[in-house]
């Protein structure tokens, strides 16, 4: 289930172009030292709906999404999930514990097959430092989510169901929409739980507006899949209050 590499004819299978595309970390990359890092990693995959660690847990690595997407997720003592970002190609997780040296802040778990890079902080501290400007793109990154964080939160206290539906909606359309004649298609499947996970309402709460949503033509919802149809009309749902 899990495979571990380090050979060089491994690594290089690993599109380097492409994950320059999706990530900040690798985009500041030279090439040699983007070979470099690859080869300090060991590589892992894992099934989909898969823990890859939770939160609590002690931790001394990150990892990058090389291929599939995850979730970020807290769980309530009754086993309620509140989902705080969605991850996918070229984004890095695990780096909080790695800086701070705190346990696991959240779970994170497979949402489809995935190939992560894993890089321990023993290697990776040391390359770090030697890169100042590389760290400056990751500290950035993490100001990034804390924005979208504040806006979660911000979102919760202060929209109601449907414009926060809304805003999920487009985030996603934004980070995973692909356009066909048929609409903006999510390519991400996703069931109305975590959807519910995500708003931060129940299943049935949210199973109500979609069925809204899919009846007066804004959007089409087909096992798991997500299809904009009417991506203005989602723009004003968003902007109401
Ligand atoms: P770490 O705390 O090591 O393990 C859980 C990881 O989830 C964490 O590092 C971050 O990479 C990620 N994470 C935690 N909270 C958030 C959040 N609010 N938004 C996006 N990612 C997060």
């Amino acid at each position: 289930m899990v495979s571990d590499s380090k050979s060089p004819i491994e690594s290089k299978l690993i599109d380097l172009a492409a994950l320059r595309q999706n990530s900040v970390l690798f985009a500041a990359l030279s090439d040699a030292d983007a070979w470099e890092l690859i080869q300090l990693a060991r590589q892992e995959s894992l099934p989909a709906k898969h823990a890859v660690f939770q939160v609590g847990q002690a931790g001394d690595s990150l990892h990058i999404v090389l291929r599939g997407s995850v979730k970020v997720s807290l769980l309530s003592e009754e086993g309620k999930e509140a989902i705080l970002s969605i991850l996918g190609a070229g984004e890095v997780f695990g780096e909080m514990s790695l800086f701070d040296g705190e346990p696991r802040s959240a779970t994170v778990t497979t949402m489809e097959p995935c190939h992560f890079l894993v890089l321990r902080r023993q290697v990776f501290l040391p390359f770090l430092e030697k890169r100042v400007h590389v760290m400056l793109e990751l500290i950035a990154e993490m100001s990034k989510r804390l924005r979208a964080t504040n806006d979660l939160v911000g979102n919760l206290s202060f929209l109601n169901l449907s414009a926060r539906l809304a805003r999920i909606l487009l985030n996603l359309v934004q980070q995973y929409g692909k356009v066909t004649p048929n609409g903006i298609v999510i390519g991400l499947k996703l069931s109305q739980e975590e959807l519910g996970h995500l708003v931060g309402v129940s299943r049935e709460s949210v199973n109500r507006q979609v069925r809204i949503w899919v009846d007066s033509g804004l959007i089409d919802y087909d096992h798991g899949t997500l299809v904009v149809l009417n991506s203005d009309a989602l723009f004003r749902e968003a902007l109401a209050s």
